[in-house]
């Protein structure tokens, strides 16, 4: 079967972003001229994803607008020929009735909101990206992961390898390399110390699970920080149906962290021949400084 839904989490609080986030979703702060979620909204659909689910809470207006026609702006970037702007932002506009909306009414954590989509997904398996996890890779990592499940018909998660004193940020794989970049996982923890942690292979923001997730994710067991988990729904499925990571090439900014957003939009920046030159110009005089 193939893929053709991903869900899109985006409800959490976003409490590290506070002012930022107060009445609004942090995937929809800019990177460059973007917000966080165009980029994964774009890699969804480049991998072929047919309808997008937004599991939202607060904030839902701007992001819902951000995906719908402004026809104010339209009108007037028509009367001033400005065409490549207009362009582009019709081109944000996606198909009627491919962007779907639920919400989650408490943030209760990562696994249940995605078990909010549930009757949505229906009994397929999906995607599921986190959008605050920006991947600049030169394959789009989430068309790399569909070819991967139409070969192997299994669950996976995107892992990538951290230095071994940040294993407490992530959920780590207990995993054997099968072939070039792909580990079947024996086991998964959650934030373990550096001492007891079993690789430093991390799970990042992108996963494809087949249904029977829901199953796991329905019984509400609360794991760390008192939210439901979706790494302690995935350990639960291991013992029925295998789960493979899949590691790939390229640089993943965590959106969700102050450092990691500021490094995201310079590295993005620096990708762009507008913007380049001035920004070196701009570090290599405050370098000075440091
Ligand atoms: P985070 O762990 O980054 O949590 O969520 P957060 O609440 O968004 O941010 P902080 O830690 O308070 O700053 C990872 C992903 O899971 C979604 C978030 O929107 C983000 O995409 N999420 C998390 C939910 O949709 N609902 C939740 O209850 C928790």
């Amino acid at each position: 079967m193939k893929i053709k839904k991903a869900v899109f989490p985006v409800a959490g609080l976003g409490t590290r972003f506070i002012p930022a986030t107060k009445a609004m979703a942090k995937e929809m702060l800019p990177v460059v001229d973007k917000p966080i979620i165009q980029y994964a909204v774009e890699e969804a659909f480049a991998a072929g994803i047919e309808q997008i689910i937004f599991v939202t809470g607060r904030g839902k207006k701007a992001l819902e607008d951000h995906f719908d026609r402004s026809y104010e702006i339209e009108h007037v970037l028509k009367q001033k020929g400005k065409t490549d702007l207009l362009m582009q932002i019709q081109e944000l506009v996606p198909k009627t009735g491919t962007i779907i909306y639920t919400r989650q009414h408490e943030p209760l954590g990562l696994g249940h909101a995605i078990w909010c989509a549930r009757d949505i997904v229906g009994d397929e398996p999906f995607a599921v990206l986190l959008a605050d996890d920006l991947i600049q890779t030169d394959k789009p990592i989430l068309s790399e992961m569909v070819k991967i499940f139409d070969r192997l018909r299994a669950s996976m998660a995107a892992v990538m390898e951290i230095e071994k004193d940040q294993t407490d940020k992530y959920g780590i794989l207990d995993a054997q390399e099968l072939e070039k970049n792909i580990f079947k996982i024996n086991d998964m923890v959650e934030k373990p110390s550096p001492d007891k942690a079993p690789s430093n292979l991390a799970i990042v923001g992108r996963y494809i699970l087949t249904p029977k997730i829901f199953e796991y994710l329905g019984k509400k067991e609360k794991g760390a920080g008192g939210e439901i988990q979706l790494t302690d729904a995935m350990k639960t499925l291991l013992k029925e149906q295998p789960i493979y990571g899949y590691k790939f090439n390229g640089q993943r900014f965590d959106c969700g962290d102050k450092v990691g957003f500021q490094m995201a939009n310079l590295a993005f920046a620096l990708e762009r021949p507008d913007m380049r030159d001035r920004l070196i110009k701009f570090i290599k005089k405050i370098q000075k400084d440091f």
